[in-house]
């Protein structure tokens, strides 16, 4: 087997924090009416206008690309995609917002900085007309096509939600330690099948994570004192040279990719065949009956992978959707509740 050498394997990045908690709830319900030409009228700029930040941000800083995909995750898993991430917590409150939630707090300023921009630009446009929850959808559909992924279009229609509690993000949240069982519960209850989940998770095809997240597959894999059998061994010593078992940097990060790092394309597929995913979570993809065959699949055909998840980024993107005043607002600034 030839295993790529890592020239750019490891970078440091200098991340905004933020800290989190309960309340699994089931999401499936039908979303209510997106649609294409929601601003046709209001807004028809929109997306151009929301394409010019973009376009921009990653060309100063292509993290913003990751950064902001792995921020509309975030949003749709919590309390659905109504942008109750971007909210930020009141100084004195009991209650911190989703932003500051444990789980949350290596987003990057660049996700929510791409937002902010956005909206500023837009707002000077069509004030009072564009959702946050929007705003987000596009932005993260140009940083996927922007990266060398498929183009799609995206509905719109959604509403700014008027919740954001830190402690209600922990268990809508996984984790790299997930079971690809307790996965695919959390993907079921968000209305999300098994094709859904692996699909994706192929955004784990750019983008960066911290030690902390695999380290224990280095040195003391399942507790038994060894490194993860499954992971490659060139990769397992790379890994090994910057993220010690104690007392390492904080801020290093790995590529989820290291074969084509900064590119949105099928690679991860592969390289998770031969036992490169960076997070146990990803690995057992490879591992489980019910999830293998669809990472064969994938693996097999960039077309076949970007169909599955545009298909997938549609359902993810309409997860608990809010539609209308009564539940939902149009915010002007994304950080603050009307
Ligand atoms: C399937 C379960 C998943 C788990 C357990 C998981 C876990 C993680 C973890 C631990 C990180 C590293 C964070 C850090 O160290 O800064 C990460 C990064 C990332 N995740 Fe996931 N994730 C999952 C699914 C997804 C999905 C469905 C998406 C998007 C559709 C996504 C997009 C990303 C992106 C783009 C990054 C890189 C962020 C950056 O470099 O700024 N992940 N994920």
């Amino acid at each position: 087997m030839s295993v790529p050498s890592f020239p750019f394997l490891f970078f440091v990045f200098f991340t905004l924090s933020g800290s989190s908690s309960c309340l699994a709830k089931n999401t499936t319900r039908q979303p209510r009416q997106l649609s294409l030409d929601y601003y046709a009228k209001s807004c028809p700029l929109v997306e151009q206008l929301v394409g010019s930040v973009t376009s921009q941000q990653f060309k100063e800083s292509p993290v913003s690309g990751p950064a902001t995909i792995r921020l509309l995750f975030h949003d749709c898993f919590v309390e659905g995609c109504d942008a109750s991430i971007l909210i930020a917590s009141k100084p004195g409150s009991k209650e911190l917002a989703e932003k500051d939630a444990e789980d949350n707090r290596e987003l990057k300023v660049e996700g929510f900085e791409t937002v902010r921009k956005a909206k500023e630009l837009v707002e000077r446009k069509c004030p009072g007309v564009v959702s946050c929850a929007d705003i987000l959808v596009i932005a993260a559909r140009d940083y996927v096509h922007l990266a060398g992924g498929p183009y799609y279009q995206v509905k719109k229609g959604r509403w700014d939600g008027k919740i954001s509690m830190a402690s209600r993000v922990g268990p809508n949240i996984p984790r790299e330690n997930s079971t690809v069982d307790q996965l695919i519960k959390l993907f079921n209850l968000k209305g999300l099948t098994v094709k859904d989940m692996v699909a994706l998770s192929g955004a784990h095809t750019i983008g960066f994570a911290h030690c902390k997240h695999f380290v224990t597959r280095l040195y003391n894999y399942m507790g038994k004192g060894q490194p993860d059998p499954n992971m490659d061994p060139k990769l397992l010593h790379a890994l090994k040279m910057y993220c010690p078992n104690f007392g390492g940097n904080l801020d290093i990060v790995a590529p989820f990719d290291a074969t084509t790092t900064f590119i949105f394309d099928h690679a991860y597929y592969g390289n998770l065949q031969k036992k490169m995913g960076l997070l146990a979570s990803d690995q057992a993809l490879t591992l489980d009956p019910r999830t293998k065959p669809i990472v064969q699949d994938l693996a097999s055909d960039k077309q076949k992978f970007f169909q599955a998840f545009v298909a997938a980024m549609d359902k993810l993107t309409t997860v608990k959707v809010i539609r209308g005043k009564r539940h939902g607002e149009k915010r002007k600034d994304c950080t603050m509740h009307m």
